[in-house]
């Protein structure tokens, strides 16, 4: 399939194009600044200019599958937070739903909540708004929400879950590898789970679901 990578230089999502590389998919990365092109050059993999804050569907035309994994960050406020996480991930629902592409993946987040009163609820909130949006779509979507994020050496073992309410942490590793296993796992189709760190094999945990 050809993927879309929403968010394409960030932590993760740049190990979700190097893992899609590694596999019978093909990668086209979404990126922003156009300064991040030589990256994804030098790779081989094919970049497409677009912003979440304004119109994509010069970006998702042409594949088959959207990985979304962007975010606003940490460092941005909740003005931020609503634009790129709650309304700019539904305009890629929208462009997906528009332009024939029916395969979404969505990096979630564990503990996401419309009425959150979390630390970080503008997050939390934003997350679930998103999600909700996804699960009134006609889309073939997987919802994939990880704990806290570290840059730990993939371990290839998890803990998934449909109780997406939880603590733990998640590898960047493994959770692009769970994204990316995801496309070739219809099982997943129309599911939401969460992904930890864990001790059961990923395609076998993925396969369980
Ligand atoms: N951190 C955690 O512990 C945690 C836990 C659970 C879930 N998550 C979720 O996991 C996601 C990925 O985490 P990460 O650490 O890999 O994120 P990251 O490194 O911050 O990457 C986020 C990417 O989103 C892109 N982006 C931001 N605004 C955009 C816009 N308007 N249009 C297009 N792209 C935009 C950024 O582009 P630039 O490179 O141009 O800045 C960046 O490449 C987070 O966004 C969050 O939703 C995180």
């Amino acid at each position: 399939m050809r993927v879309l990578v929403i968010g394409a230089n960030g932590n993760t999502a740049t190990r979700v194009v190097m893992q899609l590389l590694a596999s019978d998919h093909d990668p086209v990365a979404m990126i922003r600044n156009p300064s991040h092109r030589t990256k994804f050059d030098q790779l081989g993999v094919a970049t497409v200019l677009a912003d979440l804050e304004y119109p994509i569907d010069h970006a998702v035309q042409g594949c088959d599958a959207i990985i979304f994994a962007a975010g606003s960050g940490g460092k941005t406020g909740p003005d931020k937070t609503i634009l790129v996480d709650h309304i700019g991930a539904i305009r890629s629902m929208v462009a997906a739903k528009v332009n024939g592409v029916s395969r979404y993946i969505m990096l979630s987040s564990l503990n996401n909540d419309i009425h959150s009163q979390s630390r970080i609820a503008h997050y939390h909130r934003a997350k679930a708004h998103a999600d909700n949006h996804l699960f009134e779509t006609d889309l073939d979507y997987t919802i994939v929400c990880p704990g806290g994020l570290t840059d730990e050496p993939s371990t290839g073992r998890v803990a998934v879950s449909t109780d997406v309410q939880g603590k733990g942490s998640t590898s960047r590793e493994n959770l692009a590898a769970a994204l990316v296993a995801c496309l070739d796992s219809d099982n997943t189709i129309r599911k939401s789970f969460s992904l930890l760190d864990g001790d059961t094999l990923l395609a076998e945990a993925i396969q369980a679901l």
